[in-house]
């Protein structure tokens, strides 16, 4: 099979991973969860105490950041300066934080750079913000991948939910709006929809209904 790379971009909880984890497998290529590096990287910033917007105080460690993306049995694991964090980094108050620091031009710069070294070597699906738009314009198929930000919050509010947090739906709602505008409004590759991308609107489809769908223009 010719090398294959598939970007889907889209808002927090529209099903992209979940498509992208599907794809991986029906393809059999390599999945690579883009926003995990930026999680991994709040994480470093909480861990030194730099607030998460102090662009001088994350240049100090952005360009040596110890993060690595591993395969263990076929899915992704992260590890941050040797420890595995692929659990930490799905902690609720990381998303705020990885969606502040990924406004940071030097934050974005390293971990594309990384994306790209990545997506070159192999066939993958990477799922993202800027996959399509910026990361990778060339990419072989691209997909936009939303939902309401009620269907959204009702997705993440079952996940969190089910993985044992204390979640209010109400402020995860407030989250999820803040995020959007967040990721859309930042002046360095926002989130957007690329203008060669399909739009996929989950927001009344099942999982099934949209993997079925992304792969029907695949093929
Ligand atoms: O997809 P996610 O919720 O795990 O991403 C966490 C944050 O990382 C998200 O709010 C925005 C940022 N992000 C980004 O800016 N660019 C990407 N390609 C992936 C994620």
């Amino acid at each position: 099979m010719k090398k294959i790379t598939i970007a889907l971009d889209g808002p927090s909880g529209s099903g992209k991973s979940t498509i992208a984890k599907a794809l991986s497998q029906k393809l059999n290529i390599l999945y690579l969860d883009t926003g995990a590096m930026y999680r991994a990287t709040a994480i470093k910033s909480l861990k030194l105490g730099i607030d998460t917007f102090d662009e001088d105080g994350v240049k100090t460690f952005i360009e040596d950041i110890d993060l690595k993306i591993k395969y263990v049995d076929g899915a992704q694991r992260t590890f941050l300066d040797g420890e595995d964090v692929s659990d930490k980094i799905r902690e609720p108050h990381v998303s705020m934080a990885a969606s502040n620091i990924s406004s940071l031009k030097c934050v974005r710069l390293k971990m594309v750079d990384m994306q790209r070294k990545i997506a070159s070597s192999m066939s993958c699906v990477l799922d993202g913000r800027d996959i399509g738009s910026f990361v990778l314009p060339n990419a072989d198929y691209k997909f936009y991948i939303t939902a309401s930000v009620e269907v959204r919050t009702n997705r993440r509010f079952a996940e969190l939910k089910q993985k044992g947090h204390d979640v209010d739906f109400e402020q995860l709602y407030k989250e999820i709006e803040q995020r959007d505008y967040n990721d859309k409004n930042r002046d360095f590759a926002p989130l957007k929809q690329a203008d060669d991308a399909v739009l996929i609107d989950t927001s009344n489809m099942t999982i099934e209904e949209v993997i079925n769908k992304v792969v029907s223009y695949i093929k």
